[in-house]
């Protein structure tokens, strides 16, 4: 195709694809049917994902439950057969190691089927500056927050792409997206998800594969104790938070096919408006609305547990 027509295609889809935004922001899809569906969720045992569990369990989807937290699982298999779920299965699964991972997708392939619908969810936060981050942990969280990613769609990735359906979902940080005084192994764990997770749908897209959706979501803090002692200083603006809205949006974006999700709303506009602005200006935005110092007052899970 010649420079002209090429542009001429461009430009009539670029504005299809605008006005078909516009119309689905006054009416939004229609959310798809998980019922049936095999979701996988790593990190369930606590937070955000035992609220997706539960959330798909009362769907009728049949959820496969992991983490490394024996309690956690436990309690949240209980509450997902409350739940209404039919079939709840749960595995201890060290993310952070890549034979273990692929040891439980074998099992889970033999003992549940294939996953069509994979959230990777499990997290870990160091909270310290990163002079004084000791490299275990810096290790452990590249490990967990984003090497696990690579493996789980490793395992469960080829049979989404044989059957050509299938949705993976990320739970990444609106610190894949920006830089966080005290936070920058976390960051660069969650900037790789955001740009792994993108990578792969572009992948899915250019082989044909539009049965193979992504999700990703960015978030602020959420309430879930991850980030306990870290606040907001315009709570109005960035609230902090909480894990049950959180997890109704995620599941709606998910059901709506939605490839990226953050929140609160208020973080398009100003990430956004970073990319645009002088560095200086962007440094004093952050300094303005308290990302800067966000990470000072960090208690976190452990140190409270
Ligand atoms: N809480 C927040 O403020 C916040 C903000 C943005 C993004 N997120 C992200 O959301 C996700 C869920 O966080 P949450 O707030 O529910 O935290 P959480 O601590 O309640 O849940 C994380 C779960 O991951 C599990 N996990 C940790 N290491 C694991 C491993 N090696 N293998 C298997 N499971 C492991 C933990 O046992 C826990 O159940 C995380 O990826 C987190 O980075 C959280």
């Amino acid at each position: 195709m010649n420079f002209f027509l090429e542009t001429c295609r461009a430009i009539g889809l670029l504005v299809y694809y605008l006005l078909e935004s516009l119309v689905f922001l006054i009416v939004p899809k229609p959310k798809k049917n998980v019922s049936g569906e095999i979701v996988l969720i790593t990190g369930a045992g606590s937070g955000i994902g035992r609220l997706l569990a539960l959330k798909f369990a009362r769907l009728g989807a049949t959820v496969v439950l992991w983490d490394i937290n024996q309690e956690g699982l436990k309690e949240t298999s209980r509450l997902a057969r409350e739940n209404g779920a039919v079939r709840v299965h749960s595995y201890i699964c060290d993310c952070s190691k890549r034979q273990d991972v692929y040891k439980v997708a074998d099992q889970v392939k033999k003992e549940v089927g294939d996953v069509s619908i994979l959230v990777n969810n499990a997290g870990i936060v160091t909270g310290k500056k990163f002079i004084d981050s000791p490299d275990s942990l810096v290790e452990k969280t590249m490990e967990v927050n984003i090497m696990a990613h690579f493996w789980t769609y490793k395992a469960f990735l080829p049979a989404m792409v044989a059957s050509n359906h299938g949705h993976l979902v990320s739970v990444a940080s609106s610190a894949g997206l920006t830089g966080v005084n005290g936070l920058s192994d976390y960051c660069a764990s969650k900037f790789a998800a955001v740009g792994f997770a993108e990578s792969v749908d572009f992948e899915m897209r250019d082989l044909g594969k539009t049965g193979v959706k992504t999700t990703i979501v960015c978030p602020y803090i959420i309430n879930t104790g991850m980030f306990d002692g870290c606040g907001t200083k315009w709570p109005r603006l960035i609230p902090v938070l909480e894990p049950e809205y959180v997890a109704e949006k995620i599941m709606t974006a998910i059901r709506r096919d939605q490839e990226i999700l953050l929140l609160p709303r208020s973080l398009y506009f100003l990430l956004a408006l970073r990319n645009l602005v002088p560095v200086k200006v962007a440094v004093l935005f952050a300094d303005y609305f308290g990302y800067l110092h966000i990470m000072d007052t960090f208690k976190g899970r452990a140190k409270k547990d």
